[in-house]
């Protein structure tokens, strides 16, 4: 696979919008301990880019076993934070039934998966969670309002009002785009069909968006308003 990731693409972001990488985290923690009622356990992180997320996390004292991260260039970085990664796409990576606590995708590596492999996948979750284990999906909702202006950021060429305020909120646009934008019933119907039944929602940057990095932002439930949204699957 050609490696179209840098680690600057999110680097440099996170430097730049330290109250959106506030707000995102703090949303990514409450989705992994349903609000601070569980403990995250043995968790695996899918997709985790250069591994930021998850050191922050760390210094909260939530710690990530494992990484799964297909980039080279993105997992030497999550290795230099000194994780244990898998350099590889997670339908390729077996795990044993019932061993994990919490998988968590932060960041939408779902949305670089089809359909077909992401329900074989998801059903795999479900066997290597162990009972009461957690999948928690973050993404971008197509509909939200950050959605709308990188989908339309696509189709606009030279200057432009929309790419003018998207790069207010949103990466670089060269920055890999994700490839299937799915709606949270989607997900939700996909989850249903891998076994889980028991589902919970969150979501943050919820402002236009030239104000999402004005301050960090606290994460409420639903998943109808955020530019950021945390869908939680229990098993
Ligand atoms: C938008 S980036 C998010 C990175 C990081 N988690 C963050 O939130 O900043 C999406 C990540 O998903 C990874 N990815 C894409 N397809 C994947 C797959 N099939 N399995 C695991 N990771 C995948 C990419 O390499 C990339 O690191």
């Amino acid at each position: 696979m050609t490696d179209i990731f840098n680690h600057e693409y999110f680097d440099d972001f996170e430097r730049e919008h330290p109250n959106i990488f506030a707000s995102k985290l703090a949303l990514l923690k409450i989705a992994i301990t349903l609000d601070g009622t569980r403990d995250i356990g043995y968790t695996v992180s899918v997709g985790a880019g250069t591994g930021s997320y998850e050191a922050a996390l760390r210094e909260e004292g939530l710690e990530v076993q494992r990484i799964v991260e297909p980039s080279a260039n993105l997992a030497a970085e999550s290795r230099r934070r000194g994780f244990n990664v898998t350099k590889a796409l997670i339908q390729n990576v077996a795990f044993e039934d019932e061993s994990i606590d919490t998988v968590f995708y932060n960041g939408s590596a779902f949305g670089f998966i089809d359909e077909t492999t992401l329900k074989t996948v998801f059903r795999q979750h479900y066997q290597q969670l162990k009972p009461t284990g957690v999948l928690a999906l973050l993404d971008v909702p197509p509909a939200s309002a950050l959605g709308l202006a990188v989908q339309a950021s696509f189709a606009l060429t030279g200057e432009n009002y929309v790419t003018d305020v998207l790069s207010q909120s949103w990466y670089a646009a060269d920055t890999p785009r994700k490839t299937y934008w799915r709606t949270a019933e989607q997900y939700r119907a996909l989850l249903e069909e891998a076994g889980f039944s028991s589902f919970a929602a969150w979501q943050t940057l919820r402002k236009h968006l030239s104000y999402h990095n004005d301050a960090p932002e606290q994460a409420v439930e639903g998943y109808q308003e955020g530019s950021y949204v945390a869908l939680v699957a229990r098993k």
